[in-house]
């Protein structure tokens, strides 16, 4: 079966290793299966619900664009474009949030954690930003969707928001129940600070995380900083239940070397952590060093990657737009 792959990620600076072994190396997979059609998304409107300086946001729109294409995204293969472009996304937003129920988004938690204490603050587009999301996948007829374990409540919401406007317009079938593509491991990378925490580009310490910018010192010495706790290397599976920091930092690394986590582990069972360093830093210096320099490359080259998007965005309004115009069919406009 063809599969019609959709996902997107937020200009907002900082990318990182959880972004790319949580969603963006599971893209250049996708990408590469010839059977597939994807769709890679910069997703400006949504980085746009928290204040986003003008003239950064353009760099980081193509800095992301060059971060698809360093990881192994080929532009000719997939559409890359970017959502403000592309104005069904607003468009179908609007509709879709006159499907989606209040207590429907209430329950979201990543509202709750990005709102904080002060929600009566937080920009209306922070609350109904998974509404956006869900018109970014369906726009698409989309039928799965590669993401990050975070974003699973969203996906849920985006098929809840599907099945009621097909049921309520009597359309069956027309807009696509998308399945979500979260990998069973490694899907959400930990805070190199906390292991219990996230990683996230909002953390303020630039050591909670591997960015993939990131040169050969930087990885050395935010690996070398990384919390541990003063037992030896885990010597089986159950034992990283209590051991938020070794299961963190044995799932990137067998994340990065393809491996379970159980050959990991019998890899590395009962060394130190600073042998066990050594060696993920290694492999992190071979496989990110060369995405970042070919990101550096890339941000040199501002009129290829304008161009990439601005071809994108041609390709993505094609589709959009004919299904908007189906929606407003069938809405009675
Ligand atoms: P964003 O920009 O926060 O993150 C982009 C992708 O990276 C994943 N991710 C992680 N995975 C594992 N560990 C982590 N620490 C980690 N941090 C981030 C995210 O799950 C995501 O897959 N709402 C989305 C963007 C979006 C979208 C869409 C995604 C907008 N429209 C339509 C899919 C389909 C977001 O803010 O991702």
């Amino acid at each position: 079966m063809e599969k019609k792959i959709f996902s997107g990620v937020q200009p907002t600076g900082n990318l990182h290793l959880g972004n790319y072994l949580g969603a963006i190396k599971n893209f250049v997979q996708l990408n590469n299966d010839k059977k597939n059609k994807c769709v890679f998304c910069v997703v400006d409107l949504h980085a746009i619900t928290v204040y986003q300086n003008p003239k950064e946001l353009k760099d980081n729109i193509l800095e992301t664009v060059a971060t698809f294409i360093a990881s192994g995204i080929d532009p000719k293969k997939s559409i890359i474009f970017n959502q403000s472009q592309v104005s069904a996304h607003s468009e179908a937003a609007w509709i879709l949030s006159c499907i989606a129920r209040m207590g429907w988004l209430n329950r979201m938690t990543q509202f709750k954690e990005k709102a904080g204490k002060d929600k009566e603050k937080a920009s209306i587009g922070l609350y109904s930003y998974p509404v956006l999301m869900a018109a970014d996948i369906l726009l698409y007829d989309s039928t799965h969707v590669p993401v990050g374990d975070d974003q699973k409540q969203h996906l849920e919401l985006c098929r809840d928001i599907a099945q009621r406007f097909n049921n309520d317009f009597g359309a069956e079938s027309f807009f696509k129940i998308p399945e979500p593509l979260i990998q069973k491991e490694f899907s959400r990378i930990m805070s190199l600070k906390d292991g219990t925490k996230k990683m996230s580009k909002s953390e303020i310490s630039d050591l909670s995380r591997i960015n993939l910018t990131d040169g050969k010192d930087q990885i050395i010495n935010k690996i070398k900083k990384a919390r541990t706790d003063t037992l030896p290397m885990p010597s089986n599976v159950q034992e990283l239940d209590s051991r938020p920091e070794a299961k963190n930092l044995i799932g990137i690394y067998s994340s990065l070397c393809g491996i379970s986590t159980d050959n990991s582990i019998q890899q590395f069972s009962g060394k130190n952590f600073s042998q066990f360093k050594e060696i993920l830093s290694q492999i992190l210096i071979e496989k990110i060093i060369p995405i970042s320099s070919e990101i550096k490359k890339l941000l040199n080259e501002r009129d290829y990657l304008t161009k990439i998007l601005s071809e994108g965005c041609k390709k993505a309004d094609e589709i959009a737009s004919k299904k908007i115009k189906k929606i407003h069919e069938i809405l009675g406009f």
